[in-house]
Parts: C-alpha cells; sequence; structure tokens
C-alpha cells in the first residue's frame, strides 16, 4: 500500500467543506511561483483543448492568452467557483468523502491540481479518476509550493521533506498502471530555510510533478 492509514490522517479530521465553508479570495503563494506555474501552463496546454481544474478556487492560473474549449472547474467553495473566470462549468464535491468525478471517459486533455494535493487522504482513487478521464496522451500537471494548511495536510506530507514530496506525488502517479513516469520540476529556495522563516528573501520554492496517460 502506498500510504499507510496513519499517513492520512489530518490534524483536523472535520468535515474538509466546513474549513472552506467561507471563501478566501486570496492567492496561496506568491506571484513569482505563480508565474512560473502560468508559463508552464503555457507551454504544456494545448489551446482550444478540454481542462479540468481540479481542487480549484477563484483562480486557475490559465495564461488569459490561450483560449481553451471548455475549462471544468471543482473545488469545495462554490463562491470562490462562481467568481473564477476561467471556468464554463464547475462542480463541488468533497474528494476526501467521494473519488467518482461525475465525468465521462477521456473527456480532457488536461487535469490541473494547483497547490492542493497535499489535502488527499485518497490520492489513489483520485488519481485512477484521472486518468480515467484523460484521453489517451493527456497530462495531469499537480503543482506545490512549500505552504500549506497545516491542520488539513495529511501526515505523510505533514512529516516529509520538499524532496519527499516529490516522491509522494510521483507514487501517486505511479500507482495507477497507464501513467507513464512522471516528469519533474524541482526549484528550491535558494535561502536557507531559517531565513526564509525570518521573511528574508527568497520567493516561494516551485515543484511540479507531470503525469501522462500512455497513448
Ligand atoms: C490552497 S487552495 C488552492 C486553490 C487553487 N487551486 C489555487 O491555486 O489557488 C486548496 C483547495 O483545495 C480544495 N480542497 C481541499 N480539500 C478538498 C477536499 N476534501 N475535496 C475537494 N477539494 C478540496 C479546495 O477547493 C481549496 O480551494
Amino acid at each position: 500500500m502506498l500510504l499507510q492509514p496513519a499517513q492520512r490522517t489530518k490534524l483536523d479530521e472535520s468535515d474538509d467543506r466546513l474549513f472552506y465553508d467561507f471563501p478566501r479570495f486570496v492567492t496561496h503563494v506568491d506571484e513569482g511561483f505563480i508565474q512560473q506555474l502560468t508559463d508552464l501552463y503555457q507551454e504544456r496546454l494545448q489551446p482550444h483543448s478540454r481542462i479540468l481544474d481540479l481542487m480549484s478556487s477563484w483562480v486557475s492560473h490559465l495564461p488569459e492568452e490561450i483560449e481553451f474549449e471548455h475549462v471544468e472547474g471543482h473545488g469545495l467553495n462554490e463562491e470562490e467557483l462562481a467568481r473564477n473566470p476561467r471556468l464554463n462549468h464547475y462542480f463541488v464535491q468533497n474528494l476526501n468523502q467521494k473519488q467518482l468525478l461525475p465525468l465521462p471517459d477521456q473527456s480532457f486533455a488536461a487535469v490541473l491540481i494547483a497547490v492542493s494535493v497535499q489535502y488527499l487522504q485518497l490520492p489513489e482513487a483520485v488519481f485512477a479518476e484521472i486518468y480515467r478521464i484523460l484521453k489517451p496522451g493527456g497530462i495531469c500537471i499537480v503543482s506545490f509550493s512549500n505552504r500549506m494548511f497545516y491542520q488539513k495536510a495529511i501526515q505523510a506530507w505533514r512529516d516529509s521533506s520538499e524532496a519527499e514530496r516529490v516522491e509522494l506525488v510521483k507514487g501517486y502517479f505511479a500507482a495507477i498502471p497507464g501513467f507513464g513516469p512522471a516528469e519533474v520540476i524541482m526549484r528550491p529556495s535558494q535561502v536557507p530555510s531559517f531565513l526564509q522563516m525570518l521573511g528574508m528573501g527568497g520567493g516561494d520554492p516551485f515543484y511540479a510533478v507531470i503525469g501522462q496517460r500512455q497513448g
């Protein structure tokens, strides 16, 4: 098994919908991170394709100049999703309670999970669903930094170093036969962590793990 039951636990085990009940119109990472993410989307996403922004909010970080055929959104807070200008449609679903997505097989060219994967308690089941809805050759881009709602992140994430978190997400892809070997982008902070904690310099570290559904 990829994760032991204890590694899936959160410090705050109350229903996630309560935690996300009120909207947060904030960004969860700094501008440098968001620019790197938008640049990555610019490089990897096909114009006029169908995109799923899983675990989304009021922003999707998609390049403004790219037009997509359809951007489906998903998250836990309806007000945030309603304010997201990139979404053509959205649905609210707690992925820790229900993993099956209300979306047809092989219907998306790309699935995005931005700064949220640490909250999934049953990642294998969610990644199996991502695989199911991706078209052959489709990609899933999982991005993250070093920030989180600590009480809502799973123990395996809280207890890991940044490099170990990359391995964890690679493991989520590897758990699903049919995803090729995941590609990794690692841009750790160049500033020692004690200086970062003092707020002295260095932008947010940027990590992305990209899985592709084999053709
Ligand atoms: C830090 S926010 C990131 C939002 C957005 N992706 C972004 O880049 O700003 C974390 C998001 O994870 C999603 N989330 C957290 N727990 C969830 C759960 N149990 N089921 C579904 N989505 C969840 C919520 O939609 C929340 O907005």
